[in-house]
């Protein structure tokens, strides 16, 4: 149902404004990085949402125009424009989801730690200001390395006396939209009825996809799992290619951000089942971050669907033990970032 709601949620949209129906529009939401090129396709998404009822767009630059153009369409969020940081408190009054595409993406040749000296900043000073305006707020990050820039933010959340383990997300559903939809055309499936858990992180082997688990329950060859776990891990490089330098996954992204954030609000709104991929503290393994399934709630994280890493075949369990070392050592420098700036 989830994966078939944007195009369900918009003719809702529709058909209320057709009935002149007041929607249940309750909750805000704010983008840090509103004009970039996740920002606006991610902006123009959620516009469409019927569960919202204030978007707050956030840049350094170029956000009033975006804000003026998305304004014009005639679905319920009001469209707020916020520049520069002495806009930045006021973007975040309120809010109740805050996603941070905000930073630079990858060109050809680079790994996502590159972004590592630019981004972490970036993500560091959003979040002390999320902290300080929206302690309560469900927080997404998208920025990269997001097996990196999740440790920051949870460090000056910490910091500022207001973290909730709970609350702090990073994005990882690109990596499920994509593992279904190469599944999908993989074994000649309808999308609609492909999903597949990716645990671990967002970043070249840390992102592993748990093909055993796939629902409904199908056989892949070895080779099929080789290719496709491979093509998953590796499919936002195959962006960055094809972009030639103008950039990374942004539409895609977006998509599966928008779906992250419709996930939250549906659980804000006091929907039971909630269940979403997302790199959070967790327990599941010994690194204190990991991606996996976690269902969510009003308060955050509800659980954590540990039965995805019981019964793993020979090659996940390879594939986990592997993958641990790199996002072990990327969470630490996240760690570390942070903490040296007290
Ligand atoms: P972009 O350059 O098109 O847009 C980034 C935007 O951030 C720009 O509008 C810029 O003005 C803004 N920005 C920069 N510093 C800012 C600050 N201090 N406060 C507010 N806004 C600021 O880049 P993009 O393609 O939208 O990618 C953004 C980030 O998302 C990159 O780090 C990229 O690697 C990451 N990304 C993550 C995923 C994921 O799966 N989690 C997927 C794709 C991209
Ligand atoms: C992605 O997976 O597309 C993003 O993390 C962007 C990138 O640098 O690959």
């Amino acid at each position: 149902a989830l994966r078939a709601s944007f195009a369900t949620k918009a003719q809702k949209v529709n058909q209320n404004h057709q009935h002149h129906f007041q929607p249940q529009a309750s909750f805000k939401v704010a983008v840090l990085g509103a004009a970039g090129g996740i920002g606006q396709p991610l902006a123009l998404l959620t516009k469409m949402s019927p569960l919202v009822s204030d978007l707050h767009l956030y840049d350094i630059a170029n956000v009033k125009g975006v804000a003026a153009d998305l304004s014009h369409c005639n679905t319920p969020s009001q469209v707020h424009a916020f520049t520069g940081a002495s806009e930045l408190a006021n973007s975040l009054k309120d809010v109740n989801v805050v996603v941070i595409p905000a930073g630079v993406p990858r060109k050809p040749g680079m790994t996502r730690d590159d972004l590592f000296n630019i981004n972490a900043g970036i993500v560091r000073d959003l979040v002390a200001a999320v902290a300080d305006n929206c302690p309560d707020a469900f927080i997404h990050i998208v920025s990269n390395p997001v097996n990196s820039t999740v440790p920051i933010a949870a460090e000056v959340l910490k910091q500022k006396g207001v973290y909730n383990p709970k609350k702090l997300f990073g994005v990882t559903t690109l990596d499920v939209v994509r593992a279904n939809t190469f599944v999908a055309q993989r074994k000649n499936l309808k999308l609609i009825d492909v999903d597949v858990p990716v645990v671990g992180g967002h970043a070249g082997i840390t992102i592993l996809p748990l093909l055993s688990k796939t629902k409904p329950s199908i056989s892949f060859t070895d080779e099929e799992i080789e290719e496709l776990t491979v093509r998953i891990q590796n499919a936002g490089t195959e962006v960055v290619e094809a972009k030639a330098g103008a950039g990374s996954a942004t539409l895609s992204m977006a998509y599966a951000a928008a779906r992250f954030v419709e996930s939250s609000l549906r659980a804000l709104d006091g929907d039971g089942d909630v269940y979403e991929c997302s790199y959070v503290e967790s327990n599941l393994t010994e690194l204190p971050f990991f991606a996996s399934r976690v269902k969510i709630g009003r308060e955050g994280v509800e659980a954590f669907v540990s039965s995805d890493l019981q019964g793993l075949t020979e090659y996940e369990q390879k594939a986990l033990e592997a993958l641990k070392p790199e996002l072990k050592a990327s969470i630490e420098k996240g760690f570390a970032f942070a903490q040296k700036q007290t």
